[in-house]
């Protein structure tokens, strides 16, 4: 199956990413959400990040100026009418994503793949609340999404071939590598990293220094960032939420730290608020 329009629904910082590296291939893309402002945030992220380009001479501006006029935005999920793949990439909330699927399967046509970028939750889920599991399929970026070069690619129980075939190949036009992974809670990426994230929240309840817990996970074992900044990057929500869930599925060895569960209280999340393990507003 031939894979032209791209819907993603979600202007969020996996939305955005999402559309930028979708359109910088060549397709063309709506970015849906509930919100003129929400969608005005992903442009004005996905401007930014291609500015980097420009200014490091990866992309002309030529280049900028047509990758941003092949992805347009709406409100609400009607446009998905067109899109050959649609990729949803809303808040890690499971009944919201349901309600998702099963209204953007009504709105779609019968060839269209429906695919999560879901970090944890159950693809077969999603898949069940349509009535076509066969093209119901989990592709999950990793944030930064216009940089990070791997992408899971998760079967449902009844995802077809075709479909894995079809996304596959698709991940692939990207210039990115899929990996293939089971559909269980947290699939690869965020149960290994979850868990490991977690034991550094420990460390700090343990009395080390978030300062020393990252720079020895960078020193020492050569990770690009250290496990509390790539909390900060991601969002100690989102962070909580992965935990959650792979904790629901796999019992006690993954219970998410009172470290993390306080963060996410006082709304300490990281980057998108300023304040997370470290304190951003004195870069802003
Ligand atoms: N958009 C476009 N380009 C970006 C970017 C963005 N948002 N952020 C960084 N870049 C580019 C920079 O322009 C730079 O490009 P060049 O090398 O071509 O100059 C390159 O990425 C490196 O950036 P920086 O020099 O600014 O910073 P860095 O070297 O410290 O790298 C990083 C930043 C890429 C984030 C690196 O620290 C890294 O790889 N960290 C690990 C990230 C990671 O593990 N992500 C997975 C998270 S888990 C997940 O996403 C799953 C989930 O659902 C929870």
């Amino acid at each position: 199956m031939e894979i032209k329009n791209v819907s993603v629904i979600g202007a969020g910082t996996m939305g955005s990413g999402i559309a930028q590296v979708t359109a910088q291939a060549g397709y063309n893309v709506t970015m849906e959400d509930i919100g003129e402002e929400l969608l005005e945030r992903g442009l004005a992220s996905i401007d930014k990040s291609l500015g980097r380009g420009v200014k490091k001479g990866s992309i002309s501006e030529q280049d900028k100026a047509s990758i941003m006029s092949r992805i347009s935005t709406a409100i609400g999920l009607s446009s998905a009418k067109d899109a050959d793949l649609v990729i949803e990439a809303v808040l890690e909330e499971l009944e919201l994503k349901l309600d998702i699927f099963k209204e953007l399967d009504s709105i779609c046509r019968e060839h269209t793949i429906l695919a999560s970028n879901t970090s944890a939750l159950p693809i077969s889920a999603m898949a069940a609340a349509t009535k076509r599991q066969p093209r119901v399929i989990g592709i999950h970026f990793m944030n930064p999404a216009p940089v990070m070069k791997g992408v899971e690619l998760i079967r449902g129980r009844h995802t077809s071939h075709e479909t894995f075939q079809t996304c596959k190949a698709f991940i692939e036009s990207l210039g990115k590598e899929p990996c293939e992974a089971v559909d269980y809670a947290g699939f690869i990426v965020s149960r290994i990293l979850d868990a490991m994230m977690n034991e550094a929240f420990y460390c700090v309840m343990d009395g080390n220094k978030p300062e020393q817990v990252d720079k020895a996970m960078r020193l020492c074992c050569n990770f690009p960032m250290g496990p509390l900044e790539l909390c900060d990057l991601v969002g100690a929500d989102i962070t909580l939420h992965g935990l959650e869930t792979v904790h629901k599925e796999f019992g006690d060895r993954l219970h998410p730290a009172p470290l993390l569960v306080s963060m996410v209280r006082s709304g300490d999340l990281g980057r998108k608020t300023g304040q997370g393990f470290y304190d951003y507003r004195k870069q802003a």
